[in-house]
């Protein structure tokens, strides 16, 4: 048992070690541990402070996973207002912004500028009290923000505690923002749950900022780059570029595309540069930041009513030009909302052809007017997908037509639904073809059976090579087939079809949440798994008996009464007993061939160690590294001291031909002789 002053030193070392390890990774993006070891270290980290609650501080990295949900925000005055920025949009109103701080400076040279990504994202401000993260706030309206503090403790990318000398107080300003990357993962996840996608990074990071619960923004993949002191004059600093330098000494992210330029001339070119990275970048921007670098020369200039006189904003011009929208193509995503896509007479936006354009959903349709014939204004910004800005209303010619939706699906035509409330129409049939690919690939995935082998990439293949079109036709797969296609063998083939195999005998509640059904996902899954006997009798359940389970809502019991309504479900799910399918109730490790049963591996195998370790997991056993009375060792070629030990012992020892014939199920192998 460790004393509390144990648990005092062991925690101060291991949020120091993890504080290391946390800016390697997410600040500097060069960490020198694994992710398993710097798991290991925070878990142990929680376990203590699970044993010693008040040794929980402020700055401990378990507080990054959020806390018990707000009530609501409190109001933050800013100490300093945080302005807002006028806009340019061309060279000459950025010549007019170098004239105008030349004659209220009384100077006739070329100022220094530091021009920097206009990131799009969210400006918050931090307040450090002597180095500790205390207040995080949003902007608000300049003046007045909301404490944000227990979201922002949750972004890995924002220091809790500072590194080297501070003043004691200290007000950081600066961008939250969703990278491109993280924005598709986080918006497929959520038409995946049948949660309506975000629009786009910014609006994900705002929507993430703003829930009460910081354990959703815990999950929310938010990053951030500083670009500003709320006080320059408390620092060491004399210059902007300093300030960004220093700050990042402090441990902040600062943005790398930051350009020191005198003249205009320079930062023309710097935009130029930007315009050109753009694409590439990992996260949106829409502009860029010019700034007065010399912060006497900022304080010469000071602020007009809600922007400094010392910056402006270049914003780039958004690429737009005018085509006939020609028709509109209704698709079926693989969640089955259906979406319209317009069609376009190809034209040329910014020297890339444009030939279709999102429409998101059909309430666009109508918000924005659009009729068929109509010639439309299109926008292309940055990398993403061209969208119709507006119809030109001016030029109709009276011979458009109004656009119609789609009773039924385009791809099974069973009649559409949209439930009340919600922006897209949907195809309610989950064997629909277009759902399909996404059905078996979650059905095998990490959050349906689990079936080691069958990732998203091997179910495309299977998919694509026609070898499966149902859920039922896993179970029909043989080594013959999977061993000729590409990147498989005939020893991950014969894998594949053991794991097949023994996934075959599965609790209720994972094959519920395999089936991706609406509204049904791993926490429905089990309260049904838990209040329904088994499959049948949920499948006879009615609304009533479905709403009865605690935690069950109408979505999901509305979601599942038609989905056990289903033909093709019905038909499939007898295929699928047919098959050998045994659905257990109760996740029970000790019905497992290996429970209770421990492995010592020694000398080399040719099978990786950790196949074998995944492999005996899944029979119910686990493996360990030392020797013990109740070991089972497996003995690879040139094994080792440990062999010896066990036969000292007396212990079971197998060979590895043995331990193959073991996984395959010859269980005997482990009966005294
Ligand atoms: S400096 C007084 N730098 O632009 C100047 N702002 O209109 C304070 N923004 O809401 C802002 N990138 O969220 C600055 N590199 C950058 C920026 C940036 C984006 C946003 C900021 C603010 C808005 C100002």
């Amino acid at each position: 048992m460790m004393t509390k002053t144990e648990a005092e030193q062991r925690l101060a070392a291991l949020r120091a070690e993890l504080a290391y390890h946390a800016r390697r990774y997410y600040i500097l993006d060069d960490p020198t541990i694994s992710d398993g070891e710097y798991d290991a270290l925070f878990r142990e980290l929680l376990d203590i402070e699970a044993r010693f609650p008040d040794l929980i501080s402020e700055d401990s990295p378990s507080q990054r996973v959020g806390g018990a949900p707000l009530a609501r925000f409190t109001p933050i005055n800013h100490r300093s207002p945080m302005l807002s920025l006028e806009n340019a949009f061309s060279q000459g109103e950025m010549v007019d912004f170098e004239i105008r701080l030349q004659r209220f400076l009384h100077l006739d040279t070329p100022l220094i500028y530091a021009a920097e990504p206009k990131l799009d994202g969210l400006a918050v401000e931090l307040i450090y009290e002597n180095g500790l993260l205390k207040v995080g706030a949003t902007r608000g309206d300049g003046r007045t923000g909301e404490d944000i503090t227990a979201n922002i403790k949750t972004i890995t990318a924002i220091p809790l505690r500072l590194t080297g000398r501070v003043p004691d107080i200290l007000e950081v300003r600066g961008e939250v923002f969703m990278t491109t990357k993280g924005f598709k993962t986080l918006n497929d996840e959520r038409l995946r749950g049948g949660e309506p996608p975000f629009a786009n990074p910014r609006n994900a990071a705002a929507g993430s900022l703003r829930q009460l619960d910081s354990k959703i923004c815990a999950s929310r993949p938010l990053d951030f780059f500083c670009y500003a002191l709320g006080d320059p004059a408390a620092s060491p600093c004399r210059t902007h570029l300093e300030s960004l330098e220093w700050l990042q000494e402090l441990g902040f992210k600062r943005n790398p595309h930051v350009g020191l330029c005198r003249g205009i001339d320079e930062v023309s070119a710097h935009f130029n540069y930007l315009q050109e990275q753009r694409p590439r970048l990992p996260y949106e921007i829409d502009g860029m930041v010019v700034k007065v670098n010399d912060f006497d020369l900022q304080n010469r200039l000071g602020s007009k009513a809600r922007s400094p006189r010392w910056a402006v904003a270049w914003k780039f011009a958004a690429i737009q030009a005018t085509t006939r929208l020609v028709d509109i193509d209704f698709g079926v995503g693989r969640t089955g909302a259906v979406t319209p896509v317009a069609v376009l007479e190809p034209v040329d936006v910014g020297g890339a052809v444009v030939r279709r354009a999102t429409l998101h959903n059909e309430d666009e349709i109508k918000r924005k007017d659009l009729r068929l014939g109509d010639i439309v204004l299109v926008q292309r910004a940055g990398d993403v997908i061209p969208e119709i800005v507006k119809p030109i209303v001016e030029r109709r010619q009276g011979t458009e037509r109004l656009i119609e939706m789609p009773d039924n699906c385009p791809r099974c035509a069973e009649p559409l639904q949209r439930p009340q409330g919600e922006v897209v129409s949907r195809c309610p049939n989950p064997l629909c073809p277009a759902q399909l690919i996404r059905a078996l690939i979650h059905y095998t995935s990490k959050a349906g059976l689990d079936i080691p082998g069958l990732g998203r990439r091997a179910m495309e293949q299977l998919y694509n090579a026609g070898l499966v079109n149902s859920i039922p036709d896993i179970y029909k797969l043989t080594a013959e087939e999977l061993a000729p296609l590409e990147g498989w063998g005939e020893k991950s083939a014969a894998n594949v079809v053991q794991a097949i195999l023994a996934s075959k005998k599965v609790p209720l509640s994972r094959f519920l949440a395999a089936l991706g059904i609406r509204y049904v996902g791993e926490v429905n899954a089990q309260l049904l798994a838990r209040n329904f006997s088994d499959l049948n009798a949920l499948r006879q359940a009615s609304r009533e008996d479905l709403l009865a389970v605690d935690g069950i809502g109408a979505q999901a019991a509305d979601s599942l009464r038609a989905y056990f309504a289903n033909q093709a479900v019905n038909a499939m799910l007898g295929q699928l007993s047919a098959l050998g399918l045994k659905l257990t109730n109760e996740e029970s490790a000790s019905d497992l061939p290996l429970a209770d049963k421990s492995f010592v591996f020694t000398g080399s195998l040719t099978m990786s160690r950790s196949e074998a370790k995944a492999r005996i997991k899944e029979l119910g056993g686990k493996v360990v590294s030392t020797v013990s009375k109740k070991s089972i060792v497996v003995c690879g070629a040139k094994a080792g001291s440990k062999e010896k030990k066990a036969r000292d012992l007396g212990l079971k020892i197998l060979s590895e031909d043995e331990f193959t014939a073991l996984l395959k199920g010859n269980l005997q192998l482990l009966d005294d002789n």
